[in-house]
């Protein structure tokens, strides 16, 4: 019985859409910020669940590097890399964030209500089915 409410809660879950992929912008190397539509790519779902963005100085302009990826090795990078991060020549900067689209333009803008609230609902749906299984264990 109470396996089967889990489950259910489980199975409500995933068929709302618990499968979490997010789009992300991406790019090698360029010389532009790469925001335009054309470089937006689907992350790989449920494992790429950031969107991660690297801004370098060189002597010949700023470059940017954009690509999905797993919050765990964006973070590694980011933080490895933060002592390079001052903006000044020779510079690098790796950033994370984690939702839609969030490696685009610099911006103050939130991402689309509707995206975050449906990742929203995804996160709070997942942790009432562990506190269920914790509680009814
Ligand atoms: C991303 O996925 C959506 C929905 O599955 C699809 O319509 C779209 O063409 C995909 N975009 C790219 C760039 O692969």
């Amino acid at each position: 019985m109470r396996l089967l409410t889990v489950s259910t809660l489980l199975l409500v879950c995933a068929s709302s859409g618990l499968a979490l992929q997010i789009q992300c912008f991406q790019c090698e190397e360029m010389t532009h910020d790469c925001s335009s539509p054309d470089f937006i790519v689907n992350c790989t779902v449920n494992v790429q669940d950031m969107c991660q963005k690297e801004v370098l100085v060189k002597d010949d302009g700023v470059y940017y590097r954009k690509s999905c990826a797993s919050s765990g090795a964006c973070l590694i990078a980011s933080s490895g890399y933060q002592q390079f991060c001052t903006g000044k020549l020779h510079s690098v900067c790796i950033t994370c964030c984690n939702t839609p689209l969030c490696n685009g333009p610099r911006q103050k803008k939130r991402a689309p209500a509707s995206a975050a609230a449906g990742l929203a609902w995804r996160q709070a749906c997942l942790q009432a089915a562990c506190v269920l299984l914790l509680l009814l264990r």
